[in-house]
């Protein structure tokens, strides 16, 4: 089993090679379609990639760490980012983290057991005067209060 879903994913990222190319260019929208598609980029699919664009699989992997949107590690369905940037800490974001953690029963950097949620934080989200804001998957929410967050997290499948 596991075989074939190497050789699945192998297959994969040779057609994704296909599309994109070999150039450098290529390694981010490569790495995003493997993200979408999976919810981060395993240790295999990292070495494959770079294979294919004969780079040092340490590149792969500091591109997936400097980005956010990008993951070394399995996460849940959904990502929740809460914005740890001055203006939403100011407008009350430790007060919202404390709601959704108590909600969740899990911390920041963890995963609920079911899967079903991430928590992370970010950086500012361009919405500093509607703050605190967070990020559910590609949707922006802003003015959260303790209650109104843990409403918008009680809605996410
Ligand atoms: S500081 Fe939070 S959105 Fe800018």
């Amino acid at each position: 089993m596991l075989i074939y879903e190497k050789n699945s994913l192998e297959a994969e990222i040779a057609g994704l090679v296909e599309t994109y190319g070999k150039e450098r260019e290529a390694l981010l929208p490569i790495l995003e379609a493997i993200q979408k598609k999976y919810n981060y980029i395993s240790d295999f699919a990292q070495q494959e990639v770079a294979k294919h664009l004969q780079i040092h699989p340490v590149e792969v992997y500091s591109v997936i760490s400097f980005y956010a949107f990008l993951n070394h590690d399995p996460k849940g369905r959904n990502i929740v980012r809460l914005c740890q940037t001055i203006s939403c800490t100011l407008s009350g974001k430790a007060r919202v983290a404390e709601a959704i953690e108590k909600e969740l029963g899990i911390k920041f950097g963890e995963t609920t057991r079911d899967r079903r949620i991430s928590l992370e934080y970010t950086s500012c989200l361009g919405m500093c005067d509607m703050g605190p804001s967070m990020l559910v998957n590609d949707t922006v929410y802003n003015r959260l209060d303790p209650q109104k967050a843990v409403k918008i997290l009680s809605e996410v499948k």
